[in-house]
């Protein structure tokens, strides 16, 4: 592949791109000057908050809605003036919307009857079956849809979207109805189903830890805009901004204004007076004297000492008291108080000493500069 150049290599590789795609409602813009392309057969998340445009933006891969403005292709193709039921795209929602008086086979097999030409009998029954297979349904065919649980409702849903054999499956929050323990088993079963079909995948969704166990990349967003596309570790590891590190893993921050900057990184002053220094996250923005900003400190990159204990080196040592502690089995997690940091997450593993420390006790806490971040907000 070496000798191949690097617009030929790319050409056909994606299944979606969006180029300054926009989309308003009256004066709201749902989808703001947004760009992005999906590598075929991947596994793809939007993460945002509510209203921050991810329907919108899985309702234009659809073609529910049209663009005011920018290009969208689909397989290499453009799409725009293309009417959904053209476009081999399908979608499945967070109220299945099943037909309630079909069984399961009718409800799965009703995409292909509608085509046409439409598909004999047969194969319209061997389809059905090999849809139900997928989804590990095949004794329940004739059941009424009524008669299932909300995960078997699900893995309906997704066999009849699935049965049409789309370059692209598109589900909005597809199991933000389900209980935590199902949730889990239909996120591990989605993910192989992905890679079973190959089909590229586009997942909406608010819960992070959906989006980083399950997806290849994930399109953090916020306003209508995508503030970051990445990989989950270039998210975890090295988040353009605030908003970005604050929705992906958990983190401390303390804000502050920027005193002094560097190549590497930024020294700011917090309101009570402090001044901390952290490089920049590897992707993120550059700060200016001036800038406000945040240093990002994971809870476990934070260490807890009593008093006498505290080892030599660190950067950063603040006097704190320990509020309260959270065993988690092989972790625990500490809330403290730290003189001019204000409240602090800490997260130590079972073997670390401070798992004696007691809520009430004067403690030390301390981190080193790398261990953080400076970001910028946004
Ligand atoms: N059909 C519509 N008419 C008017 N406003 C809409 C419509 N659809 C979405 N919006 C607005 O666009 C913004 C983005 O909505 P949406 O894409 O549904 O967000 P999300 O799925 O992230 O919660 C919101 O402010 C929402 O109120
Ligand atoms: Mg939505």
């Amino acid at each position: 592949m070496a000798a191949t150049a690097p617009d030929q290599t790319d050409q056909g590789s994606y299944d979606v791109e969006f180029r300054s795609v926009v989309k308003h409602f009256g004066d709201v813009k749902a989808v703001d000057d947004v760009s992005f392309a999906l590598k075929r057969g991947s596994f793809h998340s939007f993460l945002g908050p509510s209203g921050c445009g991810k329907t919108t933006s899985l309702r234009l891969i659809a073609g529910f809605e049209q663009p005011d403005a920018g290009a969208i292709e689909i397989a290499g193709q453009s799409v725009v003036g293309v009417p959904a039921y053209r476009r081999p795209v399908n979608m499945v929602f967070q109220h299945y919307a099943l037909f309630p008086h079909m069984d399961v086979a009718a409800n799965v097999g009703y995409g292909l009857r509608q085509r046409k030409p439409r598909p004999s009998e047969s194969e319209v029954a061997a389809r059905v079956a090999e849809a139900l297979e997928l989804v590990r349904l095949p004794q329940l065919a004739s059941r009424r849809v009524w008669e299932l649980s909300g995960g078997q409702q699900q893995r309906v849903a997704l066999a009849r979207a699935l049965i049409n054999r789309p370059t692209v499956l598109l589900l909005d929050e597809p199991l933000a109805a389900l209980d935590r323990k199902l949730r889990r088993e239909m996120q591990i079963e989605l993910q192989n189903l992905q890679r079973e079909v190959g089909i590229t995948f586009v997942l909406v969704t608010h819960d992070q830890e959906e989006a980083l166990s399950m997806s290849d990349t994930i399109g953090i967003m916020k306003d209508g805009k995508v503030v970051q596309f990445g990989t989950p570790e270039e998210l975890y590891d090295a988040p353009v901004n605030r908003y970005v590190a604050d929705f992906v893993g958990e983190s401390n921050f303390f804000p502050g204004s920027v005193a002094s900057t560097d190549r590497e990184g930024a020294t700011l002053v917090t309101a009570s007076g402090l001044t901390l220094r952290a490089p920049y996250s590897r992707l993120g923005t550059r700060l200016s004297p001036g800038d406000r900003g945040s240093i990002a400190v994971r809870p476990e990159a934070i260490g807890l000492w009593r008093p006498t204990r505290v080892p030599a080196g660190l950067d950063v040592t603040r006097p704190a008291r320990l509020l309260n502690r959270i065993y988690l089995g092989d972790h625990s997690e500490f809330q403290i108080e730290a003189e001019g940091l204000g409240p602090v997450l800490v997260r130590l593993p079972k073997s670390d000493e401070a798992q004696e420390l007691e809520p009430g006790d004067q403690v030390v806490m301390g981190w080193n500069h790398e261990r953080a971040l400076a970001l910028g907000e946004g």
